[in-house]
This record gives structure tokens, C-alpha cells and sequence, in this order.
């Protein structure tokens, strides 16, 4: 009996969604040594990578301050107890991304405010935000923080947001767990808000080997009080707590990794945004591609296409071996444990139907060409 195609491509090779191993073949030699040296000087906790990879990140990005943490979680969760936000608060965040943006307002204990972000890039929409500030104050609480996701890699609209929480007396904490390494206007992710979190995941464009984050900004002051939640409050030694804190540092062995894939991060964001050139060509006309706005770059933490097809693209590749991820089909407003939270005048259409309609297709600096045919050959047949 004759094959059909999809039994052909499912005996084909299965393709990575992010090929990690790829990466370590690169670096293995130089991530093993640095390991190596941390387990050798045995400073696993502060040791002198976390020192060096702080240096190194404030070099990179342009932030004079950089607090190297847990995760990217507690890189949001750390500026907001140092700033205070709390009870009667409200912090105003997508509801088209991961939980953590939401959660950590949450923790806080403020009331998020979901708003609502552009069909084009996915990010949060300053007319939305307008309207969630106003929904806050008709609430009875006090506008106090926006947490603007830079969501699949690409820069919020920072200087639209920037101007308006000027204007109300909010103040801005840029989520760029999935952005570090773009640029918005010739500035680098890092230095385009008061305070920037982002994530070392594993699998974010600048990754770990488990879990980190860090927090930049250009404030002496908070930066102060921010190392000081990183460590249970801790004053001027162990045996003074000034403030309620964390135990938020990164471990050494993961900041000695991050130097090491530091030192290649740059030549990996430009394979990235190659790929994903090659990508918008070859998908033109078949799906809705991603856009980036002139003004600035993305690391492409996903390449996210767009469909009506979205089941037929997700169920006909992965019968040929090729793994797709949706972020997010459910958006955070409409999970048990935050539906009760307010949303901005005006509701959320814009989240609600991309849920329906996103998909993302494998992306890391290492997908080779042939691989990346083969995909948007199958979103071709899936599409048509
Ligand atoms: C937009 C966004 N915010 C926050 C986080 C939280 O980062 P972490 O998993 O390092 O806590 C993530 C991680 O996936 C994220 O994508």
C-alpha cells in the first residue's frame, strides 16, 4: 500500500521547538569549565560570577543598576514590595501573557487590572490602559503601577505608556522576561522603564540552566532596598532585618552559566531575527505573520503566527513530527483564580480572539534552514 505524505513526514526526524543542545554544543567546553571553577572556589551562594554577570548585564543593557535574582518572577514580585504597592493599589497588566505578570501584582497585595493589547504585536494597548485607569479610580483604588509585558520579545509601546503614567502618577515596571537582548529607538530592553524585570529561564533567549532573573533600574535608592528584600530584608549584616523580604539570589552556578552565554547572546539575537525574516517571507499570504514595529527589534522569544486554521496548523504538524506551542489559549481574566479581577472599560476583544487564533512555531538561533522549510511547508498544506 502506497505512504500518504503525513505518514512519510511523521518517520521524519522530529524538530526541536527550541534546540538547547545545539547551543551547548558551542559553548560546552567553556559552560563546563566555568561550572568547574564555581565547585572548585565553592562560593555557590553571592559568589563572585553574581557580582560579574551584574557588571556585565548593566554594560550590556545601559541600566546603572542591576539586582541578579531567583527568577523572573520575583524580578517583578522584589520592585513592587520595595515601592510598596499594596492593599487598595490597583496594577494595571495584559491579560494575554504568562500568569507571573498578573500573580505578582496579586502577592503585593493589590488588585490587578486587566487591559486589553494591539492585534498586531500583541502588546499592551495605551488606549486600553487609559480606560483601566479610570475603571481604578470609578473602583475606589489608587492607580499605582503598570507592568507592560514586551510579549514574544518585542518592546511595549514604552514612550506611549512612559508619557501617560507620567501624566496620572503611575509608575512603570517593564515585564521583560521574554525581551531581553531587543531594542526600542536605539535603546536596549533595561533601560526603557524606571524599573525592567527579566527572566533566565531556560528556555527565554537569554537562558540559564535553571532557574533567574533580574531587576534594572537607573535608582540608587531602590536599587538599595530592592538588594535588600533579595536576602530577607536584610540590613547592614544577617542579624538586622530593616525590611520584609525574600530568599530571591541567584545561585552562583547559574550566573557562571549566563557569562558564558552572555558572551555569544548577541550573535544569537541576530540569528534569531534572521530566522524570523525568513520566516515572515516564506509564511507571507498564508498566515498572519508577526509584526515588529519600525522603531524597534525583537529577540523572538516565539515566532507567533496568526490563523483561523490555528487547530488544523497545531494537529497537522505535529503528525509530521513538528512541535507548536499556543501562548496563551487561555488568557489570565477568564482562569478560576483571576476572573474575579476587574478589567478596563471596554472588556478585552483583542486578547480574546488572538487566544483563539495564535500559534507558535519552533524558534532558536540554531534552526537550520532545511528544518524551517519543512515547517512552513506543513503550515502551507494546513492553511490551504
Ligand atoms: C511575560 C513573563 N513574565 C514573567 C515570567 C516569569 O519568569 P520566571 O519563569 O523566570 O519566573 C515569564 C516566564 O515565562 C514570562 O514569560
Amino acid at each position: 500500500m502506497a505512504e500518504t505524505a503525513s505518514q512519510t513526514a511523521s518517520a521524519a526526524k522530529p524538530i526541536p521547538f527550541i534546540d538547547l543542545q545545539a547551543q551547548r554544543a558551542r559553548i560546552s567546553a567553556r559552560i563546563d569549565a566555568a561550572i568547574q571553577k564555581v565547585l572548585t572556589h565553592g562560593g555557590f551562594v553571592m559568589g563572585p560570577e553574581v557580582g560579574e554577570l551584574e557588571r556585565r548585564l548593566a554594560a550590556h543593557c545601559g541600566a546603572k543598576f542591576v539586582l541578579s535574582c531567583s527568577s523572573g518572577t520575583d524580578a517583578l514580585l522584589i520592585p513592587l514590595m520595595a515601592k510598596g504597592v499594596g492593599h487598595g493599589d490597583a496594577v494595571f497588566v495584559p491579560s494575554f501573557t504568562f500568569t507571573a505578570t498578573a500573580e505578582v501584582a496579586v502577592l503585593s497585595g493589590a488588585t490587578p487590572i486587566f487591559v486589553d493589547v494591539h492585534p498586531d504585536t500583541f502588546n499592551l494597548d495605551t488606549a486600553s490602559l487609559a480606560r483601566g485607569i479610570l475603571t481604578a479610580r470609578r473602583l475606589g483604588l489608587k492607580p499605582r503601577a503598570v507592568i507592560p509585558v514586551d510579549l514574544f520579545g518585542q518592546p511595549a509601546d514604552m514612550d506611549d505608556i512612559n508619557a501617560l503614567c507620567a501624566k496620572e502618577g503611575v509608575w512603570v515596571l517593564a515585564d521583560a522576561a521574554q525581551s531581553y537582548g531587543a531594542n526600542y529607538k536605539n535603546m536596549r530592553v533595561g533601560a526603557l522603564a524606571e524599573v525592567t524585570a527579566t527572566s533566565f529561564y531556560p528556555s527565554k533567549p537569554l537562558g540559564a540552566y535553571g532557574d533567574g532573573g533580574a531587576v534594572f533600574t537607573d535608582d540608587e535608592d531602590l536599587y538599595r532596598r530592592m538588594t535588600q528584600i533579595r536576602v530577607h530584608g536584610q540590613g547592614k549584616d544577617r542579624n538586622e532585618n530593616v525590611s520584609i523580604g525574600l530568599t530571591a539570589r541567584l545561585d552562583t552556578i547559574q550566573a557562571a552559566i549566563l557569562l558564558e552565554k552572555l558572551a555569544i547572546f548577541d550573535d544569537e539575537c541576530a540569528a534569531r531575527q534572521r530566522i524570523a525574516a525568513r520566516y515572515n517571507k516564506i509564511l507571507a499570504g498564508v498566515v498572519t505573520t508577526p509584526v515588529v514595529r519600525g522603531d524597534r527589534s525583537s529577540v523572538w522569544a516565539q515566532y507567533t503566527i496568526r490563523s483561523t486554521s490555528r487547530d488544523k496548523i497545531v494537529a497537522l504538524l505535529s503528525a509530521e513530527n513538528i512541535p507548536t506551542s499556543v501562548f496563551y489559549p487561555k488568557p489570565i481574566h477568564v482562569q478560576p483564580a483571576y476572573r474575579a479581577f476587574p478589567q478596563a472599560e471596554g472588556g478585552l476583544p483583542v486578547t480574546e480572539q488572538l487566544s483563539r487564533e495564535v500559534v507558535s512555531l519552533p524558534m532558536h538561533a540554531y534552526l537550520t534552514e532545511s528544518d524551517q522549510d519543512r515547517i512552513a511547508g506543513a503550515v502551507h498544506r494546513a492553511a490551504s
